[in-house]
């Protein structure tokens, strides 16, 4: 890995930096935030097999104690069952203020070890060294971490921001092929929402994106969280609404997640379906023409994701939208395209939300 890149988040005293460079450099970044021997890692099952060796040797050149604390992997590891097991574990470990929490792992790791480390003592320093696509590029950029609820998902949790983020993008040659498309979706999302030359940049680069290069990946990586982080910086608390825009694709889609009991589909496949439904959503209210429509879906299509939606009955997908937490008065919000670069929220009339849906699934 050659090229070491940075991006700063500007939060006040909460500022940190997202190193993209080697997982080799997490002793060093670990040791310049305590004044302890101990480092403590959070990790899953998967990634502890593949990468969890590289982390360790990296940190036993600056800690004499190094502990890590082995998760199931998977979503169900988010709960309050696994948080009590963790506090408890902290407390037989002695795990005090001093101590440094490093959660190495896919964005259910960063989630969970954050909000371990939010909570424990009123609160621990943590860094997040995010190992799946989906991870480095949004789930450890910004701070939100928290665990599910049998009433829904991300209910419980905190706005913790990390010391410092380690992305190491060769790590993700061991993720499972559907994990890494779906990271993608993510990646498309904002280049539609915030960046017209980076939607063109990786329109050149789909064939080395699918390789899974280390070296286009790295400034992929880099651009995404910068773009994150702009986002963060005017908003960290999401009080402004301006985090809202992060969530195209996101209204449809979290109706494919819901109505298939979060079974079918991985996430960012659920919102690239979702993002081609907002786009012929905004085409019909004539905010966007064909040539927008064709072009998101056609860079999907090649990136190997999903967009063709599934025909499901559409009071369903009314009862799920209306759930959401985001909308406000009954009126279902989307965000959607003015074009490739820039989107706005809008309230849609459920009159046009139904031609949509029969349009898309309809659709070839
Ligand atoms: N905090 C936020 O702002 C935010 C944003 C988006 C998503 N999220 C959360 O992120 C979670 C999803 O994250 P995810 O998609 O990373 O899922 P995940 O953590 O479950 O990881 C996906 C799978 O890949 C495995 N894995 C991870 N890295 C690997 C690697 N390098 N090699 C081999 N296997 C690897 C994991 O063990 C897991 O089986 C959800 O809980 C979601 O709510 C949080
Ligand atoms: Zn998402």
């Amino acid at each position: 890995m050659s090229t070491t890149r940075t991006v700063s988040v500007t939060l006040g005293e909460r500022s940190y930096t997202i190193e993209i460079s080697s997982l080799e450099r997490l002793g060093k970044i670990v040791s310049a935030f305590g004044s302890t021997n101990r480092a403590l890692i959070v990790t899953d099952e998967n990634v502890d097999r593949y990468h969890a060796d590289r982390a360790a040797e990296s940190l036993a050149e600056y800690f004499d104690e190094i502990e890590i604390l082995m998760i199931t992997p998977g979503e169900p590891a988010k709960s309050l069952l696994t948080s009590e097991k963790l506090w408890e574990r902290f407390a037989e470990m002695r795990v005090d203020r001093r101590t440094i929490v490093i959660a190495v792992g896919g964005g259910v790791v960063g989630d969970l070890a954050g909000f371990i480390a939010a909570t424990y003592m009123r609160g621990l320093a943590f860094i997040q060294v995010p190992t799946s696509l989906l991870a480095q590029v949004d789930s450890s950029v910004g701070g939100k971490v928290g665990i599910n609820l049998e009433n829904g998902k991300n209910l419980v949790g905190a706005f913790w921001q990390p010391k410092a983020v380690l992305i190491d993008p060769t790590v993700l040659s061991t993720l499972p092929e559907r994990e890494y498309l779906s990271g993608l979706g993510e990646v498309v999302k904002y280049g539609v929402i915030l960046d017209a030359a980076f939607f063109a940049m990786l329109e050149a680069n789909v064939s080395k994106l699918l390789e899974r290069d280390p070296e286009i990946l790295s400034e992929v990586i880099q651009r995404c969280c910068r773009l994150k982080a702009d986002v963060v910086e005017q908003d960290e608390w999401e009080r402004l609404g301006v985090r809202a825009i992060l969530n195209y694709g996101h209204t449809f889609g979290h109706v494919l997640e819901s109505i298939t009991h979060y079974r079918t589909y991985l996430h960012g496949e659920a919102v690239s379906i979702g993002m081609d439904f907002a786009a012929r959503l905004a085409r019909r209210m004539k905010w966007i023409d064909d040539a927008v429509v064709l072009r998101q879906r056609e860079l999907l299509t090649r990136l190997k994701l999903p967009v063709h939606a599934p025909k499901y009955d559409i009071d369903d997908v009314f009862e799920i939208m209306r759930r959401d937490k985001k909308n406000e008065h009954g009126q279902i919000c989307f965000v959607l395209p003015q074009y490739i670069g820039h989107v706005e929220r809008t309230d849609v009339e459920l009159s046009m939300i139904r031609d949509t849906f029969e349009e898309a699934y309809r659709a070839d």
